[in-house]
């Protein structure tokens, strides 16, 4: 099932926020007007990726370094850690909606 964001949770390019679906916490990042949805938990030890520092489509876990693509939800550096669960993003009609699997 899809969910629409609402419109004062859709981030400003190239951030990140915190947003509920279902009871879902989520981070989701603008990526130059591209949107990419992860777990906000990060799989090391659960820190908020949403307050992580980004750069390009990686963002870094600000607690000990980890570093995800929140395209793929792969973890791609910091140092070996489990991925993050991504779901997929769908612009339509001028809305953004995220699909929960
Ligand atoms: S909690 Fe994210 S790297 Fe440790």
């Amino acid at each position: 099932m899809k969910h629409r964001v609402p419109p004062h949770k859709i981030p400003t390019s190239n951030t990140g926020k915190l947003i509920e679906v279902q009871e879902h916490e989520i981070a989701l990042f603008n990526i130059g007007g591209h949107f990419y949805a992860v777990d906000d938990e990060c799989p090391h030890a659960g820190w908020r990726l949403s307050e992580g520092e980004l750069t390009g489509s990686v963002v870094t876990c600000l607690l000990h370094g980890a570093k995800f693509d929140v395209r793929n939800g792969r973890c791609v550096g910091g140092f070996t850690c489990a991925d993050v669960q991504c779901y997929s993003v769908e612009e339509k009609d001028g809305a953004l909606y995220i699909e929960l699997v």
